[in-house]
């Protein structure tokens, strides 16, 4: 009976399995579509390469250090396209202050175009309006402020900013400065028939008043990017360590 009993069982369990089988067979797409899924995604991830370790900023950790020095604002000077705001606004933003540019605030405040004030008001007008926008900036928190060319140039102007900020000369050639500018009609001083000659003339009046600023920086040949890393070293440099 036992044996009889065995019997029956086993033919019950092969006959259970036989039928699982055929209904497995049925749902065969089913089981391999999400396997086939699976493997080649690992495939794939196995055959992507990894992301590349992110390149550590070599301007970060100047820049950090140098923000943490610096206790007034950093006033640019030079001619006309020597990269003051270009250069100023990017340094700014790598040391993660403000950035302001004189010339800016000027014809927001005016709501009229440096020509037209040069036009309709006169370059002297322009100076003073020049003068009481450093005077205000210069006594800010620490930030970047780009200066029009002839703003250093102005005794007064001059005086204030060497007092209380850290003044530093952007200097490139007349050639190159002609260059960057482009489109001189924006430049009221450059309406002329030779504005390369007319760069050339400012350039000797001015030197000798540039040279006043606390910092020198040739910019000839350089971007704007290594202008500014030029310039965070020159910070670097001249700032006391703590
Ligand atoms: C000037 C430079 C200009 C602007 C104005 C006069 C100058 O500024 O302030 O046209 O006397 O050199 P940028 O140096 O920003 O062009």
């Amino acid at each position: 009976d036992d044996i009889m009993s065995a019997i029956r069982q086993s033919h019950n369990t092969r006959h259970i399995f036989a039928s699982f089988l055929q209904n497995c067979q049925g749902a065969r797409p089913l089981l391999l579509f999400p396997l086939t899924i699976c493997i080649a995604m690992l495939a794939l991830m196995k055959a992507s390469p990894k992301p590349a370790p992110r390149k550590p900023n070599p301007a970060a950790k100047l820049a950090g250090s140098i923000a943490a020095r610096l206790d007034r604002p950093v006033v640019l000077v030079g001619l006309m396209g020597s990269g003051k705001s270009a250069v100023g606004r990017r340094a700014a933003k790598q040391l993660g202050i403000g950035f302001k540019d004189s010339d800016q605030l000027i014809v927001k405040a005016a709501g009229i175009s440096i020509a037209e004030i040069f036009e309709l008001a006169g370059e002297v007008k322009f100076r003073e309006m020049e003068r009481k926008t450093l005077s205000n900036l210069a006594l800010a928190s620490p930030q970047i402020i780009a200066t029009g060319g002839g703003a250093f140039c102005q005794d007064a102007t001059a005086n204030l900013l060497l007092q209380h900020t850290l003044t530093i000369w952007l200097k490139a050639s007349p050639a190159t400065l002609l260059s960057r500018i482009g489109n001189t009609k924006t430049r009221p001083l450059l309406h002329t028939d030779d504005p390369l000659a007319t760069l050339i003339r400012l350039d000797e009046e001015r030197a000798r008043l540039y040279k006043k600023a606390h910092i020198h920086l040739d910019t000839d040949g350089l971007s704007t990017y290594t202008a500014m890393m030029a310039l965070l070293h020159a910070l670097d440099t001249h700032l006391p360590r703590r």
